[in-house]
């Protein structure tokens, strides 16, 4: 057992630990393994919980506590002679697994009475965290099944129960609505935590620290000193995992941009919120997305977005297959694997600021960041000669860029000129960054890890609200919609690039260009 944990009635921060019993429904899937039990299990190692906190796995497959509690450790990665067995053998007796089918409500009642005989034996108190780890379309049933079984508590008790739902809520306006609608009935919006892990990332987190913590930045950002925002998810893998069959249905507008990518344009756009809590940071990011607009204004829905699909090729070093020669994936599947859109945020602070988004599979790099492109100076009194062998050019002051890097090699960076030591004015490009690895020699938590925690606390300003969440499907409804019923194919583009060159001309069309945000692995 951790030192943490016989010794303190506190976690490692000085907070509480939690007393919880975290039910989690869909728990042979590989949401469970891959993401959850490693969280919790960091969690536990930090002393985040407390040995009296149940975590439940309830799925339909028939499953003894030891064979789940075996599965899970393999899982995590925990080694027989790793630091880490000692810490999973105390872990390992918070975890429990009960068969049930959410379709059959006599199940349900049976679980409420296993679920119930476990709290009293490790004398917990009945506060719950249900976290639907299952397909979507189980969402609404599930939460039916506990209210059947009587396992939703009233109105005047609704602290008792927290339920964590998965991305994607909802395939477009109208299923967000009216799976929102359907669980209000149930459930007060307070107990509805809805998932977007990206905000549980440090970095993403830091935005907001980075904005209104230090005086210096935040007048820089705004339509006079910017000329333009990049917003890139880029990911090299493709459909590993069978995972070909989800995304065949979903497509990269819906997996990534229309919740990820907003999200972080939210954060990078947001005003100051009054107070740093939930409501009021929630408040300020749904007024952004209020305000996002096409970013050609009149213009057709191919002027400002772009669908790609990637075919075979190189990643790296690996040869890639086609998308629609993935496992799971019809042969003759147009669905997008690559999105790009430029937007516009019509407020007074960004009126006119292009922001350009793009997130795609099988890119080039795995690479998450935003990058704040400024103005350029008013007249350029410095210009440098550039020669790669006997070709010389003129070569101007290049813009000064602001980049939040979300992952991986966590970093901010300022790109400014300088002089080139010499006899000449000559100008050359240097940046100025701060590195996580460099200034916390800590692991950082992982996104999860952080969500489950404020979850635990009730703390949801890391979630996405009802309203947020419509505002985000409202806005890219229509693109669906029209993709879907012109019947576009998107463009192909080679596995192993930047995406497809309409993405280029997309941006080429007003004079700028798609950063190239590598070599990644090395930081300068
Ligand atoms: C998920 C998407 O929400 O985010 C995945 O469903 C994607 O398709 C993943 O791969 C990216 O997350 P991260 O944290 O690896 O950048």
């Amino acid at each position: 057992m951790s030192p943490m944990h016989s010794a303190q009635a506190v976690s490692s921060d000085g907070l509480k630990m939690e007393d919880v019993t975290l039910l989690i429904l869909g728990a042979s899937g590989d949401l469970t393994a891959r993401k959850l039990l490693p969280a919790l299990f960091r969690l536990w190692k930090k002393g985040f919980l407390s040995e009296r906190a149940a975590i439940i796995g309830v799925a339909r497959r028939e499953k003894s506590d030891d064979s789940f509690r075996d599965e899970m450790k393999e899982a995590v990665g925990v080694e027989k002679s790793s630091e880490d067995a000692e810490h999973w053998d105390a872990f390992s007796q918070l975890l429990f697994y009960r068969e049930a089918d959410l379709a059959e409500t006599s199940q349900f009642r049976k679980l409420k009475s296993e679920v119930e005989s476990i709290e009293t034996e490790r004398n917990l108190t009945g506060r719950r965290i249900v976290y639907m780890a299952t397909a979507p379309d189980l969402f609404l049933p599930g939460v039916n099944a506990l209210a059947d079984a009587d396992m939703i508590p009233s109105r005047e008790e609704q602290d008792r129960l927290r339920v964590v739902f998965e991305k994607p809520f909802g395939h477009d306006l109208a299923s967000a609505q009216e799976l929102t609608a359907s669980l209000s009935r149930l459930l007060h919006e307070r107990q509805i935590y809805r998932i977007d892990h990206y905000l549980g990332k440090e970095t993403v987190q830091n935005i907001l620290l980075f904005r209104f913590g230090n005086a210096i930045f935040e007048p820089l950002f705004n339509r006079n000193q910017v000329d333009h925002v990049q917003i890139t998810v880029a990911e090299s893998q493709g459909m590993e995992r069978g995972r070909g069959a989800y995304y065949d249905r979903s497509g990269a507008l819906r997996d990534v941009l229309q919740n990820h990518g907003l999200q972080l344009l939210c954060l990078v756009a947001m005003e100051p919120p009054a107070l740093f809590e939930g409501e009021y940071i929630r408040d300020e990011k749904l007024k952004i997305l209020q305000a996002l607009r096409p970013g050609v204004p009149g213009g057709e829905i191919s002027d400002w977005t772009v669908q790609g699909q990637y075919a075979g090729g190189t990643v790296d070093g690996e040869r890639a297959v086609a998308y629609v020669d993935e496992e799971r994936v019809p042969a003759d599947s147009r669905r997008e694997t690559y999105v790009a859109m430029q937007v516009e945020i019509d407020n007074w602070r960004w009126a006119g600021v292009p922001f350009y988004l793009r997130t795609g599979k099988r890119l080039k790099e795995r690479v998450s960041e935003i990058a704040i492109q400024f103005k350029r100076p008013p007249m350029n009194l410095f210009t440098t000669v550039e020669c790669e062998g006997d070709l010389c050019e003129l070569v101007d002051s290049q813009p000064n860029t602001l980049i939040f890097r979300i992952q991986p090699h966590e970093s901010i960076a300022l790109h400014i000129s300088t002089k080139r030591p010499g006899m000449q004015y000559q100008v050359h490009p240097v940046r100025m960054d701060f590195e996580y690895d460099e200034a916390f020699a800590i692991e950082l938590p992982e996104a999860y890890e952080r969500l489950l925690l404020d979850v635990m606390r009730g703390d949801s300003t890391l979630f996405t609200r009802s309203d947020e969440l419509e505002a985000a499907w409202q806005f890219v409804t229509p693109v669906l919609k029209q993709w879907e019923e012109s019947g576009s194919s998107p463009a192909l583009y080679r596995a192993g690039s930047w995406g497809p060159v309409e993405a280029d001309e997309l941006l080429a069309r007003s004079g700028r260009k798609w950063r190239q945000p590598h070599p990644i692995t090395t930081t300068r």
